[in-house]
């Protein structure tokens, strides 16, 4: 029987426009066979709209300006199991879901925000519940946490914006003791490499911090790390979890940033990675371990450096919505891998159905 998917798609984030080139690749890819679609968009500002219209005005986005526009959310009471539409006329209409994708990037999207109302709404989702997506989203709780299983990462340290107001001097003192020039200053809770800067001399801490605090209340500072950028995605639920091929981004710039990403596309992916296949290996397995220590469930991608001397794997983040367009690492390294893509948003839906919450 044909399924109702709502695509939600925009989301209040720094990663908005990200979101739109995703959600439309995956409007084009879902199976018109096997999937109703409904569109559920959030602006930036954070409303959510029912919209009828083409994903291609998702993708240039002129969505918001379609007539048919109406207010709409999902019922957090698991017997609504649907969407709560507002009418022109007043009335309120119902639209049952059967499973809901959120193409949501950072803040709010992939922040375990909105999967604690996916979980109270009793619709199956794709995607990591409330607990994983809020502990990948947090890079310093992510460290921590990996760091006690002993999966190496870049020497790091946080602390909070505010204790760096009251003391910022201690703070400074304590990363130039502890960690070797260049670092990188980020938001713990950011993404698309939004507020972070390679910070090559103590004197320019200070900027990068400051810079890095108007994203989030809560800093990292890591230490540099020179080599090869390499990415593995994971997919499926937790203990059943399979690796990609691996894929290596050739950065254009002095790392790799927002517009690399998504607006130059400076950045030259090569699948597999120019690496020794022993240690592409190796990525696999701990790319599998560490997503399923860290509770993710349907996908993930898991990032991690290779360094030039001595060719160390290190971790450096988990991403449990990482970029979907048609030329975004994730759906690229499943096609390499043999599973297309739409075969992949078929298995991605399946994972929320069987999944041990669901
Ligand atoms: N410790 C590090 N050493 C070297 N490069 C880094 C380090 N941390 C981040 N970078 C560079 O900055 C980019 C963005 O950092 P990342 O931690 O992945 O943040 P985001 O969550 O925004 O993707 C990385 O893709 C990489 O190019
Ligand atoms: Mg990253």
């Amino acid at each position: 029987m044909k399924k109702t998917v709502c695509v939600i798609f925009g989301g209040a984030s720094s990663e908005h426009e990200v979101s739109l080139m995703s959600s439309a690749s995956i409007i084009r890819n879902l199976d018109a066979e096997k999937f109703d679609v409904i569109t559920l968009g959030i602006t930036k500002d954070g409303r959510w709209i029912l919209f009828e219209g083409t994903a291609d005005e998702i993708e240039n986005n002129t969505w918001l300006s379609h007539p048919d526009n109406r207010p709409a959310f999902i019922s957090p009471d698991p017997a609504t199991s649907g969407l709560v539409v507002l009418e022109k006329d007043g009335s309120c209409t119902v639209r049952k879901i059967d499973v809901i994708f959120p193409v949501l990037h950072g803040k709010n999207g992939e922040d375990g925000t909105i999967q604690g109302l996916f979980q109270l709404s009793g619709i199956p989702y794709v995607g990591c519940d409330t607990a994983a997506s809020a502990i990948c989203m947090d890079k310093a709780v992510a460290h921590s946490l990996l760091a006690s299983s002993n999966i190496e990462q870049a020497h790091y340290l946080w602390f909070y914006a505010d204790r760096y107001e009251a003391d910022g001097d201690k703070i400074r003192n304590k990363i130039e003791a502890r960690l070797n020039f260049p670092v990188f200053v980020k938001p713990a809770n950011a993404g698309s490499s939004v507020g972070i800067s390679k910070v090559n001399a103590p004197e320019d801490l200070d900027a990068a911090i400051r810079l890095a605090s108007e994203h989030d209340s809560k800093i990292v500072v890591e230490e540099g790390i020179v080599g090869q950028e390499v990415e593995c995605a994971v997919l499926g639920n937790r203990g059943k979890s399979i690796a990609s091929m691996v894929g290596e981004i050739g950065a254009a710039a002095e790392f790799y940033d927002y517009d690399d990403k998504y607006k130059n596309g400076a950045a030259q992916l090569f699948i597999p990675a120019r690496l020794e296949p022993e240690i592409m290996e190796e990525i696999r397995r701990i790319a599998v371990r560490a997503y399923n220590l860290l509770g993710c469930d349907g996908l993930s991608r898991v990032d991690f450096f290779v360094t030039t001397k001595g060719r160390k794997i290190i971790l450096n983040e988990i991403n449990t919505l990482p970029g979907f367009t048609s030329i975004s690492m994730y759906p690229k390294l499943w096609a390499a891998t043999g599973v297309p893509y739409s075969e992949l948003l078929e298995r991605l839906i399946e994972c929320a159905f069987s999944r041990e919450d669901a």
